[in-house]
């Protein structure tokens, strides 16, 4: 490990001890008096080699002798040496003692060797202190990309440039002296760490108050955003941003939505299986990174939560299933549920049948809704897919001749149908019927999916048509 020599003006140390007092009993005459002791620079790595000074108010005939416990001076008996730092890490005293014809006195000054004090604190320790204690996570961050961010600078000569090393390393900050990879540029300090996501470390050692979690979409939108990955600005588009304003807020009140409105409310849910209270939440914060991405772990595609894209998307945008079919309720955000062709209200003696979106498009929801494309130069930034808006160009590499999500007048065609029953409903007399209920919930599940038949257009029409002819007002 290398300490980062800072070059600074000159330290000056001014406190010293007085021993000996003078051998003369004139107390009239002055005393030896020590000025200032230099060490340039004020900090070295081991091995490495230093000049001291010393200034005086000498009378007479003045001498030196310089003195360490450990190291070597190049001219311990002057008043300007070098001292040669061993090969340990820690700081050092170094005295000097200078006479004059009146006495003695001795002063001292402290050298850090390898030994680097940032000014601010907290101040960035390194992954090698958290691996300590987390081990087990630490070899999950292992396999991330984030534990190859700098070998992806030098892979093509860039990891010197100060363009790149604040999202590509460990508190990077020419601004502050906080003991970032700018003033310290080593090993422990290299890649995208635990101390990005959770802040200088200094001060933790254990002590839960002395580090911090954050759910702030802003954590990693501070590397991951601009035009060449704007994750942060296309999520803050995206109706995920503002969750917590759903219902004029009240889906942050109610312990029932508060798993797919509240991204705390969700991790809680996925780590441990129930949804947090309400009341253990200590912030709130809308659906977003946090939420999809598992901070440490790879496992997934994509360092997604759950391994499977359709299952992430499908554990909020699902309708869940039928209890009673005497009386259905009313179905929300039935997209998971559409597309596997699953849990509409299906009558007996009807068929009903799937279009192959489920089984042919590989990604799922994802590779319709996230759909990425890299930076094409200045001007043309990347899109990452993050507004979870469909797009058309996910849909050329089969729908070639595409020119709007209306593929064959599919769209059109559900809308009609929705029309069709809703009027049927509308006309109807008996509005407390199981058959009007039944109708309903169809009725209600199609228009919950949203997408008038692209996620499964055989499955939407044979519920509106089945509930069309089954239902008479
Ligand atoms: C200090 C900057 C920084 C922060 C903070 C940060 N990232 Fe990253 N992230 C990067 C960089 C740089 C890469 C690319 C590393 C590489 O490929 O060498 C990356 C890569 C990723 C990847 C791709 C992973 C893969 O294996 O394909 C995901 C996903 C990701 N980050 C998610 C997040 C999430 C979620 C957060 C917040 C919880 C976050 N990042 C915080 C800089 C950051
Ligand atoms: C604002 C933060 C930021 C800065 C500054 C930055 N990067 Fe990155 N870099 C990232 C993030 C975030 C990723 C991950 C992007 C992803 O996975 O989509 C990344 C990924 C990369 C990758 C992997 C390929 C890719 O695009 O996914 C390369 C190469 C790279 N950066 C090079 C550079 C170079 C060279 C510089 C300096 C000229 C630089 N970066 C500056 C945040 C940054
Ligand atoms: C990309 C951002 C990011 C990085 C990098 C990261 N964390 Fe986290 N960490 C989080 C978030 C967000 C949570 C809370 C959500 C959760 O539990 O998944 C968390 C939770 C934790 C927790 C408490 C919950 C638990 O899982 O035990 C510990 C401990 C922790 N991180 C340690 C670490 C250590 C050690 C490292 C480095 C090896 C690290 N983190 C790297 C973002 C990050
Ligand atoms: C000396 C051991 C030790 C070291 C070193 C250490 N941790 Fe911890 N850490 C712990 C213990 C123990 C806890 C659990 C405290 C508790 O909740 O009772 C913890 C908790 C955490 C938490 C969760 C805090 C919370 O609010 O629940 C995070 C995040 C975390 N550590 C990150 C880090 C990071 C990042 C580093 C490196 C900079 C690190 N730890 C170094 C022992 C350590
Ligand atoms: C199973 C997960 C889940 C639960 C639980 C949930 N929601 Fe939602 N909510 C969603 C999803 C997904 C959407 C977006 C779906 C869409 O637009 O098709 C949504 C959208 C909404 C919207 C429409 C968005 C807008 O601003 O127009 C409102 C209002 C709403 N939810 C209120 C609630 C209320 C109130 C509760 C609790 C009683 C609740 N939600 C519980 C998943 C859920
Ligand atoms: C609603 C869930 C969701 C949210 C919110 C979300 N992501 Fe993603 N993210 C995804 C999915 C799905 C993918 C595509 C994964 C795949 O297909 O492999 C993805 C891909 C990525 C990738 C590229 C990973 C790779 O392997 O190339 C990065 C980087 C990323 N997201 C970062 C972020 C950041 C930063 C935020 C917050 C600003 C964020 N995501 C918010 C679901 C989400
Ligand atoms: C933790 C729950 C959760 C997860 C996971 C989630 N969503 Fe959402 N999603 C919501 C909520 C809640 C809303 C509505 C927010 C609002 O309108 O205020 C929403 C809204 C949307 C919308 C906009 C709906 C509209 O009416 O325009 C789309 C599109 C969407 N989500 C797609 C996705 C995709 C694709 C995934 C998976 C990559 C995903 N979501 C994962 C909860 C979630
Ligand atoms: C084959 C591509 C495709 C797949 C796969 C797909 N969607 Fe869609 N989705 C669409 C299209 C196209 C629309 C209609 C958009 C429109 O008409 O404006 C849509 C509509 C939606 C909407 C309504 C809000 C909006 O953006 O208009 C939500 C929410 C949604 N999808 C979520 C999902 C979820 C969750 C999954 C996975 C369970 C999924 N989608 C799978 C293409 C797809
Ligand atoms: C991986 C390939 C694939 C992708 C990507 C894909 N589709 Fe499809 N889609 C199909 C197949 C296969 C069918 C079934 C064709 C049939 O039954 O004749 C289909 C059927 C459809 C249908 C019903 C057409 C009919 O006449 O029955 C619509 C509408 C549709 N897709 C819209 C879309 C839209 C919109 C997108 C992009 C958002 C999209 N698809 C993306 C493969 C795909």
């Amino acid at each position: 490990m290398k300490v980062l020599q800072k070059i600074l003006a000159v330290c000056t140390i001014g406190c010293f001890l007085l021993i000996g007092a003078c051998t003369h009993d004139n107390q009239e005459l002055v005393l030896t008096s020590i000025k200032t002791i230099t060490s340039t620079p004020n900090a070295i790595s081991q091995g490495g080699t230093l000049t001291l000074s010393v200034t005086v108010d000498a009378v007479g005939s003045t001498s030196f002798l310089w003195n360490a416990a450990t190291g070597a001076f190049s001219d311990p008996q002057n008043d300007t040496t070098q001292w040669t730092a061993p090969d340990v890490p820690g700081t050092y005293i170094i005295s000097v003692v200078v006479t004059d014809d009146i006495g003695s006195e001795v002063g001292s000054i402290e050298v850090p060797v390898d030994v680097y004090l940032p000014t601010v604190s907290p101040s960035f320790v390194g992954i090698n202190n958290c691996a300590q204690c987390h081990s087990g996570i630490t070899d999950q961050w292992n396999g991330t990309d984030h534990a190859e961010a700098l070998a992806t600078l030098e892979g093509i000569f860039q990891d010197n440039n100060s363009r790149c090393l604040a999202c590509h390393t460990v508190g990077y900050d020419p601004d502050i002296d906080n003991g970032g990879y700018d003033e310290v540029p080593v090993a422990r300090l290299a890649n995208v760490s635990c101390e990005n996501c959770h802040g200088p470390g200094s001060e933790h050692n254990g002590d839960p108050s002395g580090i911090a979690i954050s759910y702030d979409a802003n954590t990693c939108g501070s590397c991951h955003q601009d035009e060449h990955h704007p994750y942060i600005e296309e999520w803050s588009m995206s109706e995920h941003a503002t969750s917590l304003e759903s219902a004029g807020g009240f889906v942050t009140q109610n312990q029932n939505c508060v798993k797919c409105h509240v991204s705390e409310a969700f991790v809680g849910f996925l780590n441990t299986g129930t949804t947090p209270a309400i009341a253990d939440l200590t912030s709130m914060n809308p659906i977003n990174c946090q939420s999809c991405h598992d901070p440490h772990s790879h496992e997934g595609e994509g360092q997604l939560r759950i391994a499977s894209v359709d299952l992430v998307c499908g554990e909020c945008h699902t309708a869940g299933t039928i209890e009673d079919p005497q009386d259905p309720g009313t179905p929300h955000h039935s997209q998971w549920n559409m597309l596997h062709g699953t849990d509409g209200l299906e009558y007996d003696g009807f068929e009903y049948q799937d279009s192959p979106h489920f089984l042919v498009v590989e990604g799922k929801c994802a590779s319709c809704h996230v759909s990425m494309e890299p930076f094409g130069g200045q001007g043309s930034p990347a899109k990452t897919g993050h507004t979870f808006e469909p797009e058309l160009r996910a849909c050329l590499t089969c729908h070639p001749n595409a020119t709007d999500f209306d593929i064959n007048g599919v769209q059109t065609s559900i809308t009609l149908l929705i029309e069709e029953l809703q009027a049927e409903l509308d006309a109807a007399i008996d509005t407390e019927s199981v058959a009007y209920k039944q109708a309903l919930y169809n009725l209600e599940f199609v228009e919950a999916d949203a997408s008038h038949g692209v996620h499964n257009y055989k499955y939407a029409k044979a519920l509106l048509e089945s509930s069309i002819q089954n239902f008479d007002p």
